[in-house]
């Protein structure tokens, strides 16, 4: 996988696609959902944006993937947990810049090209991240949701 082109590929869908963060937990975040969009507080899910190639990455990386969110800007976040959506494996990629992933079971920095696989159940949280950062988030959905 090249991810400095997946960088500028994502770059270019959140100058072009991305809105600001309505998230409590954040401040100056953009994001961008591929695919399909899970609304929250409604328990449903609409089109996100089409894009052949974030899908043909997150398919290869967490192949029954089911949500897929790019973010840029300031991608700091509080300590939360994610919401009943998602089963608890997540994946992220991490992309340009560094950021401080605080996790339960373990904090650490990562660095342009990282992919974690984490319990997205367990409080995590970014603390603090460069501001050309972007990351990549794969959920699978909660079939309870
Ligand atoms: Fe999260």
């Amino acid at each position: 996988m090249d991810f400095d082109q997946l960088y500028l590929h994502s770059k270019n869908l959140l100058s072009k696609y991305g809105k600001a963060d309505k998230s409590s937990l954040t401040e100056d975040r953009k994001i961008v959902w591929i695919g399909k969009q899970p609304l929250f507080t409604k328990k449903m899910e609409i089109a996100g944006h089409d894009d052949q190639v974030i899908k043909a990455i997150a398919t290869e990386i967490y192949p029954t993937h089911d949500y897929i969110l790019i973010c840029g800007g300031n991608t700091e976040i509080n300590p939360h947990r994610d919401a009943t959506y998602a089963l608890p494996e997540a994946v992220s990629i991490n992309l340009g810049g560094m950021a401080y992933f605080d996790h339960e079971d373990g904090c650490k920095w990562l660095k342009h090209g990282d992919v974690t696989a984490f319990n997205c159940k367990k409080l995590h949280a970014i603390l603090e991240a460069d501001l050309d950062r972007i990351s990549i988030c794969i959920w699978r959905k909660n079939p309870k949701w």
